[in-house]
């Protein structure tokens, strides 16, 4: 297949810049159109990025040149654009959460399945070649058993960010606050990196912001099935704003990583290669991501996980990040909601 693979972004807002700008990026791939509910944000973001404007989502589902859809939408109507493309059969990139509650995110996963698409669930930083690191260092030994697992989310959110869309700080829509939207990057970095989560108990307020039904700090408490435990601390009330934080200890080792730079990494058996990647001269392109400004990430990430949803179709694999692996958070910070409403430790399945 040597055609370009046409995709669609649906959404036209502040996340569909930097899914522009990664596709702009892929010579097998193009920006072949745009849908947003208010066509008018939908003709400007085509002024700067080309690409034809659907009328209406029927044009969307009905256009048998279009193989790929990009769900930039808010969260909570993730599942009511995904299941029609599926039914269309339309592969799907669908920006985090997966949608706002394990229902939902389970109707999109089944209608993929059923309809025979692709679901690549986006959780760009896994594409962090920092982040590739740590996990060869799990998965080869380096940190022997991992006892302390935690990442820290303290960043910053104005008012005005909560106002400058109705969706934003909703349950319905957003799915939750510093956890749900700011924090689910790292929680899936957690899952991913040490494993599926035991039990939970966590607190949450809504401390800093004014008309805000969501959680704007939120702190739990994690033990993981390997027994490992945890801290998950969520917020988006520190001013000014601070990287985001994983820390990996083991019996073996240590690491820590800030945004997308390594700022610890020290194991008992030194390698020849451990102090390059310390200083930084391996691994070298950085992920951004946005502690005081939610535009302030790069497309890297966007672009490799674009990428790898390319690849999938082409060679008719699955993903990297199947919609398996993007229920995965949503399951374990509806669960960190539930212990924080219940003030019970919340148990996962064994
Ligand atoms: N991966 C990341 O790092 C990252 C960063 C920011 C946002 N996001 C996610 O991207 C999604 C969008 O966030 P955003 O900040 O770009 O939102 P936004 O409000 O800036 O843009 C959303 C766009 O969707 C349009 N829209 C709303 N309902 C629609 C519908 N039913 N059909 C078609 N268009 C519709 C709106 O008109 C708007 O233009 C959210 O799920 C969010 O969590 C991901």
């Amino acid at each position: 297949m040597n055609k370009k693979i046409k995709f669609a972004i649906i959404g036209t807002g502040m996340i569909a810049e930097r899914h522009a700008a990664a596709l702009a990026e892929i010579p097998e791939a193009e920006l072949y159109a745009v849908y947003d509910r208010n066509s008018v944000l939908a003709e400007s973001f085509t002024e700067k990025q080309g690409a034809k404007v659907y009328r209406t989502f029927d044009e969307l589902l009905n256009d048998p040149q279009l193989v790929a859809v990009t769900i930039a939408t808010p969260t909570g109507v993730h599942k009511e654009i995904a299941v029609p493309c599926a039914e269309a059969g339309k592969h799907i990139l669908c920006e985090k959460p997966l949608d706002v509650t394990l229902a939902k995110a389970d109707a999109i996963i089944d209608a993929c399945d059923k309809n025979g698409v692709y679901l690549s669930a986006v959780f760009q930083s896994r594409f962090s070649d920092r982040v590739q690191l740590i996990k060869t260092a799990i998965e080869t030994g380096r940190f022997g058993r991992l006892v302390m697992c935690s990442a820290q989310v303290k960043w910053f959110r104005s008012q005005e960010y909560y106002d400058s869309a109705g969706w934003r700080g909703t349950w319905a829509l957003d799915g939750g606050g510093a956890l749900m939207n700011q924090s689910i990057h790292i929680i899936d970095l957690l899952l991913y990196l040490v494993g599926e989560p035991a039990m939970v108990h966590a607190f949450t307020g809504t401390m800093t912001h004014e008309r805000l039904e969501v959680e704007d700090n939120a702190c739990a408490s994690i033990k993981f099935k390997n027994g490992a435990l945890g801290v998950i601390e969520a917020s988006t009330s520190c001013a000014p704003g601070f990287p985001r934080r994983l820390e990996l200890s083991g019996e073996y080792g240590s690491v820590t990583l800030e945004d997308d730079t390594i700022t610890r990494w020290q194991f008992v058996d030194e390698q020849p290669e451990d102090e390059a990647i310390r200083n930084g001269s391996v691994a070298t392109t950085q992920l951004k991501s946005g502690a005081s400004d939610p535009r302030a990430g790069s497309h890297e990430g966007h672009r490799r996980q674009l990428l790898d949803l390319i690849t999938a179709i082409k060679h008719k694999q699955q993903p990297s990040i199947p919609g398996s692996e993007g229920r995965r958070a949503v399951e374990l910070i509806c669960a960190i909601y539930e212990s924080a409403k219940t003030g019970r430790v919340c148990r996962f399945e064994t």
